[in-house]
């Protein structure tokens, strides 16, 4: 009950002016199984640096009526762009632009008795304003997270069309803010799809073990559209669960039962067939079971210690680079993880698209997934706390039927003052609101000398947090890649400890002395040296390299080395394997076969 009316309060506040906004209605879950006419494909765009389009009313997309008329803008007769995916890799121009582009695309639709109509964006870098038919349906700020709109009304029986301002300007107060070390891409980044639905409908709904138990089945489902009791069901026909509850007069219910399922692991990567109904609507998912816990310093998978063989990786496109969205792009990025030994992926720093999350699940590939409170934010401005709150929202309310996300990161490297303590301290508070049953971390990096190879991580964040992340560049931005042979960590508290990153650059083939820096033996000797470090570290329950590949950024100019990329993967962005990827594949497979 608390958290439902979390979820509608957090969705009602969002709405509030000035703050971040989120669609108009809360999030409809589980897109991939819901009746959907995608809208994906090519769009008509105007690049508006000015933001001429608002004054101009681009999204009327008006033609002119007579050859006297003045109409400054033509989407029939603009260059398109591929929805999905960014601009700025689809455009050689627009490689660096930043700011106003409006999106613009026609369709027909055939309107049915008795259903609703949505529109759904996966995601769009980074604040949009969406228009159907001329008419706005409101605006959505955050760049990674999923929105929708309730276009029923709206939507005419025939042609169509809809327009959507997206402009990825940077700004202080946003979430992130004006400084990252990835490339801003922007555009409609993911998939664009109506959604039909029948009059009343399940949005949303948990179904996952309770915290601590594997067997106790706690869920809940919310209706939309309800105006009175309504039954609904659950089953999982594989082992002939059938449970009916009846919801309160706006369409809440929850399920508390026992059931004796096989539970998910990276072994065992087990999802049933969850099936949902009420009334005329029906929904299916894949769900896995399991429980994760912590107990002192290590943290339970299914009330088993499990140690996270893990890797931190960008939603960056293999190859052809730019913004990954596809399956293609989730199966080469968490297939090279799976060849890697991985058991664990740190998907940094936004939540990545729904097909990365589900493809984990099939591969019993456990997952942290991370909002953007990235470095120095606006902590004190009500609306960056708010705008924050709704993307950590808006990233459960996703994947909280997601076996394999084990750990929500509130931030990453942010600074130790009082008052981004205290915005994450509130933001802790929210995710324990929202989801009782997953582990809450993020990743630090300030640390105490506590002696000459001696370092203590007591940021007063890991207070609140259930696993602290440590993030640490000892050989690359400080130290020699020896120094850490001698190297003691320590933290301030008797919780998990994952080593969130560490690294060095090599453009792949770039070779020398394992002292010369920029090299691929100076990367292996980084990584070699650190698994001696690591395997002293009592508290260690896991780690992600940074990082899997080689990503773009607007931070690193080096020519001839990096050249707007950061190189500090193991795998070229041309999917090259560098001499420190056999290093710790070697080490996951010592780890794996226990040795
Ligand atoms: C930081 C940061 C990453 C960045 C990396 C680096 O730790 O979290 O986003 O890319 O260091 O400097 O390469």
């Amino acid at each position: 009950m608390m958290r439902r009316l979390l979820y509608v309060f957090l969705f009602l506040t969002a709405a509030a002016p000035g703050y971040a906004v989120s669609g108009d209605h809360p999030l409809i879950n589980n897109i991939p199984n819901r009746t959907t006419i995608s809208l994906n494909g090519s769009w008509h765009f105007i690049v508006d640096p000015y933001e001429t389009g608002l004054h101009s009313r681009f999204y009327q997309n008006a033609k002119a009526k007579d050859k006297n008329d003045l109409v400054e803008y033509d989407f029939d007769k603009s260059d398109t762009l591929n929805v999905p995916g960014d601009w700025n890799t689809q455009k050689k121009e627009l490689l660096f632009y930043e700011g106003p582009v409006w999106y613009e695309r026609a369709f027909s639709y055939r309107k049915r008795e008795h259903t609703r109509v949505f529109i759904n964006f996966g995601a769009a870098n980074y604040f949009s304003r969406v228009y159907l038919n001329g008419e706005a349906l409101g605006e959505h700020e955050g760049g990674f997270t999923p929105f929708n709109f309730e276009v029923t009304d709206k939507i005419h029986d025939g042609e169509n069309f809809v327009v959507v301002e997206v402009n990825n300007a940077r700004r202080r107060d946003a979430v992130p803010a004006l400084n990252t070390d990835w490339w801003n891409y922007g555009g409609l980044t993911r998939d664009v799809a109506l959604v039909e639905e029948p009059d009343t409908f399940i949005y949303d709904y948990v179904v996952q073990l309770a915290k601590g138990s594997g067997q106790e089945i706690s869920g809940w489902v919310q209706l939309t559209g309800a105006f009175s009791e309504q039954q609904v069901t659950l089953e999982i026909p594989e082992v002939g669960i059938r449970k009916t509850v009846l919801t309160s007069a706006d369409g809440y219910a929850e399920f508390h039962f026992l059931a004796k399922l096989e539970l998910w692991s990276p072994a065992h990567p087990k999802l049933y067939d969850v099936v949902l109904s009420s009334g005329a609507d029906k929904v299916h998912d894949s769900i896995g079971f399991r429980t994760i816990e912590t107990r002192g310093t290590r943290i339970l998978l299914n009330g088993e210690p499990i140690f996270l063989r893990g890797i931190s990786l960008h939603e960056e496109a293999p190859m052809r680079g730019g913004r990954a969205f596809s399956q293609q792009d989730a199966e080469t990025l968490l297939g090279w993880a799976h060849e890697l030994g991985c058991n664990f992926v740190r998907l940094t720093h936004y939540p990545h698209s729904e097909n990365m999350i589900r493809l984990a699940d099939r591969m019993g590939i456990m997952v942290w997934s991370e909002i953007p409170v990235y470095w120095d934010i606006d902590w004190e401005n009500p609306s960056t706390l708010q705008n924050a709150k709704s993307q950590l929202r808006d990233m459960i309310a996703r994947d909280h039927n997601r076996a394999s996300v084990i750990l929500w990161s509130l931030s990453n490297e942010t600074p130790v003052k009082p008052e981004r303590t205290t915005f994450l301290r509130q933001l802790a508070e929210t995710a324990r609101r929202l989801d009782s049953t997953r582990l809450l971390t993020s990743a630090m990096n300030h640390v105490d000398e506590s002696g000459i190879d001696t370092r203590t991580l007591n940021d007063p964040l890991g207070e609140y947090l259930d696993v602290l992340g440590l993030n640490e560049y000892l050989g690359w931005y400080w130290g020699r890649p020896e120094d850490a042979d001698r190297m003691q960590w320590k933290t301030a508290w008797d919780k998990p400890l994952i080593m969130s990153e560490f690294g060095g650059g090599a453009p792949y083939g770039r070779h020398g002395s394992a002292d010369e820096r920029w090299t691929e033996e100076y990367q292996a000797s980084i990584y070699q040296h650190h698994i001696v470090m690591l395997k002293k570290i009592p508290s260690l329950a896991g780690l992600s390299p940074w990082v899997l590949m080689d990503f773009r950024s607007p931070r690193r100019q080096l020519p001839g080395v990096q050249d707007f990329y950061n190189r500090k993967g193991l795998i070229s962005n041309q999917g090259q394997h560098k001499q420190a990827f056999y290093v710790l594949q070697k080490y996951y497979q010592e780890l794996e076969s226990g040795k």
